[in-house]
């Protein structure tokens, strides 16, 4: 039995789905534990590409329990047309996707009020992907959000919307035509409501293998990202058992996956970015766009001071690289392992995000390989200086890697014990 966490350890879209379905193999239940539809995770089985948004990676695997915990943000319409796109292609939800209906509802409000807020001239643009989610987070900061289980009881489900349209300022003219759709996707939804807290206990003293998928990633975490350049949501570790109510010392693996390079989607400091011909190059090969928004997504040299400080306020236990093959054919590479702020050098992760812009990268430089690796399956036979770069990684950010994914199908993948 184990209970291993799959955290995102840069900037998002590390690859996190990817590891998810090699590891979920071994699992019984894949849990979500916090963002949203915000969320893109990508899938290639047998050729055949998934995105998942709110519904866990672990859904692929028809036996398996997928869960979405009382720190998600859920968008009931959303979530139904993922659903039914997904049951289109297949798959079956019943009688293993789980709701907890304590998580907040994003309302088609907070997506005005999340598009209202990026264009705005006043405030500082964020490049958010506009699903509802701050607002929605900001929401039940403020006590004022409503439930998942508000979508079954329709006296309170008026009286709570009527209430959070007035305190926005909002036209509550239309509330009852909103109330009734809300109410049928409760219908729709109701079948899927459990205590998750009370399941995951039971299937940990059963002995099941619980795998923790996390979304976004940690410079993202509203704590201790890249404020204000970050998403809603505490995204890293303390943010697992926030978000689904499985206790921290339980938890025996936190597994940290990082980008072979870095990329970031959104506004906000990126002391290792390439905006030349090197980063064109690497979003090319890596096809770097978003899978939520279909974003370009911005692309640079891997950031040893990020990652490592990412390692540290994690826990990570054991990391995974990902998208290596990306790297094939280039003659040099570069690894940041410091910055240079104002003249003084630091290994540490500035707290503001005004002095990480000043950020200097302090680089040191790896020979490159040019063979294509997507067809290896095992540490040795990769060529030496992937090998080596891999390594300095690992001596850099701290952590050892035991996953490294060289293509984006499942099979791509190579294990370390
Ligand atoms: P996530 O949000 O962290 O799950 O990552 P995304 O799905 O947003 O983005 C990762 C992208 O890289 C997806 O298109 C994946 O199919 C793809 N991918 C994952 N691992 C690899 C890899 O090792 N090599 C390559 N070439 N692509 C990969
Ligand atoms: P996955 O799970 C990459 C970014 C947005 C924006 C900021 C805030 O696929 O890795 P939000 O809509 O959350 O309020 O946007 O966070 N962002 C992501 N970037 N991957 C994601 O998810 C992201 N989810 C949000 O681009 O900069
Ligand atoms: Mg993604």
């Amino acid at each position: 039995m184990s209970v291993t966490a799959v955290l995102g350890c840069l900037w998002g879209d590390e690859g996190k789905a990817k590891i998810v379905d090699a590891l979920a193999v071994r699992a019984d239940a894949i849990i979500r534990f916090q963002g949203g539809s915000n969320a893109g995770h990508t899938i290639i089985k047998d050729g055949e590409k998934y995105v998942f948004h709110l519904v866990p990676s672990g859904m692929l695997y028809p036996e398996k329990h997928c869960f979405l915990g009382a720190g998600t943000v859920i968008d009931p319409i959303m979530l139904l047309e993922e659903m039914k796109a997904l049951q289109d292609r297949g798959l079956s939800f019943e009688g293993r996707f789980f709701i907890d209906p304590r998580a907040t509802m994003v309302l088609p409000l907070h997506k005005e009020l999340d598009s209202k807020r990026e264009d705005s001239d006043g405030q500082t643009k964020i490049g958010t992907t506009r699903r509802g989610i701050g607002p929605t987070y900001a929401d039940r900061a403020s006590r004022i959000a409503l439930q998942i289980i508000d979508l079954i009881d329709p006296e309170r489900l008026k009286s709570r919307l009527e209430r959070i349209y007035a305190f926005h300022g909002r036209d509550t003219a239309n509330i009852d035509k909103l109330t009734d759709e809300l109410l049928k996707k409760g219908e729709m939804l109701k079948p899927y409501f459990v205590q998750v807290p009370y399941v995951l206990d039971q299937f940990y003293r059963e002995g099941r293998d619980l795998l923790f998928e996390g979304a976004q990633g940690t410079l993202l975490d509203v704590g201790f990202g890249t404020y204000p350049f970050v998403t809603s949501s505490y995204t890293s570790a303390g943010g697992i058992s926030a978000g689904s109510g499985f206790p921290p010392n339980k938890i025996d693996r936190i597994l940290g996956v990082y980008k072979a390079y870095t990329t970031r989607v959104g506004e906000g400091p990126f002391p290792t970015e390439l905006d030349n011909e090197i980063g064109n190059r690497i979003r090319k090969q890596g096809n770097e766009y978003g899978a939520a928004t279909g974003r370009p997504r911005r692309c640079g040299w891997f950031d040893g001071v990020a990652a490592r400080f990412t390692a540290m306020i994690n826990g990570i236990t054991d990391g995974a690289i990902t998208l290596l093959d990306v790297l094939s054919g280039f003659d040099t590479l570069n690894i940041c392992v410091g910055y240079c702020i104002e003249g003084i050098s630091t290994r540490e992760m500035p707290f503001n995000a005004e002095d990480l812009n000043h950020a200097q990268p302090i680089y040191i430089e790896m020979k490159g390989w040019h063979e294509d690796i997507t067809g290896i399956r095992d540490f040795e036979s990769l060529p030496p200086n992937a090998k080596k770069y891999i390594e300095k990684l690992e001596e850099v950010i701290g952590i050892r890697f035991t996953v490294i994914s060289v293509g984006a199908d499942r099979k791509q993948t190579i294990y370390r014990t």
